[in-house]
């Protein structure tokens, strides 16, 4: 008798589903005119679907004051559970007061229209340099994680939510694979161990070296690059999708690595991010996940290794989520291949690697990166995509 295979539990015990079922559509719907609005920046938005589908189990709402303070200040929801970063639905004071407490508030996207509903339980002010000293580790606002919490509202609103229905993603509804299906592909796959490995970059030799190290010791690969809000000077989404796609149809193993989208917003809080970044990932039922160099780093807000630091201010097993943790990985000339300083003995300037500064100034002058850091497949099509995008703007 074969034994089935058991995925790993969400965070916090359940996947959390917070998408209405058909009769409660009926009645939300029925009542859309009727209900006070709050229209939702493209943050909350995605931070709505993710409580909806499960991928930020075990939250059913944005936070209330106990919650967001115990992430704040200790990593810790009210309940103990490990949580690194507030989910909270701020916005302007004017807004808030119009909103009763106990009462349901109506969710528009950032084009207006009616998709979800929040069961308004709480308002709370908050402080905004607390949170980013905290979260972030700088209350500059030259951080775009920093500059988000400055622009936004001051009065956040708690609550259960509901969202209306599950759409396809308008950009890439075949990769939108929600946790309650990536758990079930697990399982119809047989694999045990998954490793999860977020990205907001285009994929590179570096990236490829962590992925398939860590494929060696796992049964899968869940690809799951960022497709939410990222900075300006991000490469857009389609693009590394794309980039995806050509580099997995000719050097990638079919049966072992599954392409899904994540849609969260990018907040760049580098050690903060990762934890979040790894429950997520455990939610969506991988066992495993790759933190390597500066993970959702931005400028020098964090040392290189702050981010894999972090995992050791939780209990072994509190996160339920087992990290693999990659030093900087380069291409070595002297040993012709892929390595890092753990596995090579190698002098600096026997390495080569690129920052991703430098990779878009070069495409911007229409160079290719070196086929040490890029697959020249990939190197071409952030070519082509870099120069259509300088065109269009150069047209705009
Ligand atoms: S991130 O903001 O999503 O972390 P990126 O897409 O660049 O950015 O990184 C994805 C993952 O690959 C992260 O875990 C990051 O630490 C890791 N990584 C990126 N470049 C390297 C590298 N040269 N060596 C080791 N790890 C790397």
């Amino acid at each position: 008798m074969t034994r089935s295979i058991e995925t790993i539990a969400a965070h916090g015990g359940q996947l959390i589903n917070r998408i209405a079922a058909d009769r409660q559509k009926q009645d939300f719907l029925a009542q859309a005119d009727r209900l006070p609005r709050v229209q939702l920046s493209e943050r909350s938005l995605s931070d709505l679907e993710l409580i909806a589908i499960g991928g930020f189990s075990p939250l059913t709402g944005f936070m209330n004051q106990a919650d967001y303070i115990g992430v704040v200040e200790n990593m810790r929801l009210a309940n103990g559970l490990p949580w690194s970063i507030p989910v909270t639905l701020p916005v302007a004071e004017a807004i808030a007061n119009q909103l009763e407490l106990d009462s349901l508030v109506r969710l528009d996207d950032p084009n207006g229209e009616f998709i979800g509903v929040l069961e308004l339980s709480q308002k709370y002010t908050y402080d905004k340099v607390h949170e980013a000293l905290h979260v972030y580790r700088t209350n500059e606002d030259k951080h775009p994680g920093v500059k988000v919490i400055y622009d936004q509202g001051e009065v956040n609103l708690a609550g259960d939510v509901w969202l209306l229905e599950r759409r396809p993603h308008p950009q890439f509804p075949t990769y939108q694979i929600d946790p309650a299906e990536s758990r079930q592909l697990f399982q119809e796959k047989g694999w045990r161990t998954v490793v999860g490995f977020q990205t907001r970059n285009p994929i590179h030799r570096a990236h490829e070296y962590i992925q398939k190290s860590a494929l060696e010791i796992v049964d899968g690969l869940f690809l799951h690059p960022l497709v939410g809000a990222t900075k300006k000077d991000d490469i857009p989404a389609d693009v590394r999708m794309r980039c995806y796609e050509i580099i997995l149809e000719k050097y990638y193993p079919h049966d072992r690595v599954i392409l899904a989208i994540n849609p969260s917003a990018m907040r760049y809080a580098g050690p903060r991010e990762a934890i979040f970044h790894a429950l997520l990932r455990k939610n969506y039922g991988c066992t495993h996940f790759i933190v390597g160099r500066d993970h959702a780093g931005v400028g020098d807000y964090y040392g290189t290794y702050d981010a894999q630091h972090i995992f050791g201010e939780f209990e072994p097993g509190e996160l339920g989520i087992t990290p693999l943790m990659f030093e900087h990985a380069f291409y070595c000339k002297r040993t012709g291949g892929m390595a890092t300083a753990k596995t090579s003995p190698s002098l600096p300037e026997e390495r080569i690697h690129l920052s991703g500064t430098k990779v878009r100034e070069m495409l911007r002058r229409g160079e290719l990166p070196p086929p040490q850091f890029s697959r020249p497949e990939v190197a071409s099509e952030l070519a082509r995509a870099m120069q259509a995008i300088a065109q269009s703007e150069s047209n705009a």
